[in-house]
């Protein structure tokens, strides 16, 4: 899967939203999150974003490592919703997120 770390954070582009031929990225409150089940690893997300925030699961900066774990646990209650439009945005994030000072001001 691919990932969203720290670079969306209180930035939300959005751009990857429209390449994503799966619709697999998810919008919480303070950033974008990508589903590791739903997402094919098609990669078209990753040249799009403006601040660089999304990687592969394998290079994901080691700073940002723990973003892992956010994009994958921020579905624990969602389950697979099969698609971000549907679903839409929801007013949470992962803990981990959720208890940033404001982030890329
Ligand atoms: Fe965030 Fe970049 Fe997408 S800022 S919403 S990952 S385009
Ligand atoms: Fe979508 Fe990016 Fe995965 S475009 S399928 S989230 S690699």
């Amino acid at each position: 899967t691919y990932i969203i770390a720290q670079p969306c954070v209180d930035v939300k582009d959005r751009a990857c939203v429209d390449e994503c031929p799966v619709d697999c990225i998810y919008e919480g409150d303070r950033m974008l999150y990508i589903h590791p089940e739903e997402c094919v690893d098609c990669g078209a997300c990753e040249p799009v974003c403006p601040v660089e925030a999304i990687f592969y699961e394998d290079d994901v900066p080691q700073e940002w490592a723990e973003y892992y774990d956010a994009n994958v646990h921020f579905f624990d209650a969602l389950g697979m919703p099969g698609g971000a439009a549907k679903l839409g945005p929801q007013k949470m994030d992962h803990p981990l997120i959720a208890a940033l000072p404001p982030q890329n001001q």
